[in-house]
């Protein structure tokens, strides 16, 4: 396992199985687990390179503790975790057409309380560096679903979708990812993400710019 710190992003390379336990309580865990689908080594539905990390879904404990780790919780692909029934749920309409052979939409648990969700963008909208990477734009939604959630985990990190969007949205990140490949480009973009942030703080605070405006006058 190894830590690497940038920014307001904390992020482990290692099992989940492992680094939760010794995580502090967050405020949202917002992730998107192996769905066990196999979808990383199929070969036809898979450009990148194939791996075995979609070949079985994280076992009853794991999801439990991904579940507890938080004050509330949303997991992508909650139709394949036996989790309990749940009022609001939120969909991912990925606007494939009918016809489609691939999922139109994708269902995420959560424990939130409220009415079912919706969110639409196009699966073709934007580029990705991992088989199954999420839109920021969708992860931005879920952020904002939750209120004022200030500190984010998520413990199948990937190329880093939700860390992105933490960070762009000013909040602190904490990811774990097992594959040093994935690690490696969620590091490059939430390290993208945290200078763009940065640019955009205000340079001088006001009570000095006054101070300066008062020497000279
Ligand atoms: C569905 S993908 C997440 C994709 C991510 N939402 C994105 O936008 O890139 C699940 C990820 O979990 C990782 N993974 C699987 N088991 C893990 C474990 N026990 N600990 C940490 N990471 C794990 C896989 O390597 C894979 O990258």
């Amino acid at each position: 396992m190894s830590k690497v710190v940038i920014g307001d992003a904390t992020l482990y390379l290692g099992d989940c199985r492992e680094i939760l336990a010794t995580l502090p309580h967050v405020d949202a865990v917002i992730t998107d687990p192996p769905y066990g689908i196999g979808i990383a080594a199929n070969p036809v539905r898979q450009m990148h390179e194939r791996l075995d990390w979609d070949s079985s879904a994280p076992d009853v404990d794991l999801i439990k503790a991904c579940v507890d780790a938080g004050e509330v919780a949303v997991l992508w692909g909650g139709n394949y975790f036996g989790l309990p029934p749940a009022q609001c749920f939120f969909v991912w309409d990925k606007m494939q057409p009918q016809e489609f052979s691939l999922a139109m939409c994708e269902q995420a648990w959560t424990n939130k309380k409220g009415p079912a969700k919706l969110y639409r963008q196009s699966v073709l909208s934007y580029r990705k560096e991992h088989p199954t990477q999420k839109p920021v734009e969708l992860m931005k939604w879920c952020i904002d679903q939750l209120g004022g959630a200030s500190v984010i985990l998520d413990p199948f990190m990937g190329s880093g979708s939700t860390g992105v969007a933490a960070i762009q949205m000013g909040r602190k990140f904490i990811g774990i990812e097992r594959e040093p490949k994935y690690f490696e480009i969620a590091c490059r973009r939430i390290e993208d993400a945290q200078r763009q942030t940065s640019l955009f703080e205000p340079e001088a605070p006001k009570a000095e710019q006054t101070a300066l405006f008062g020497e000279s006058a």
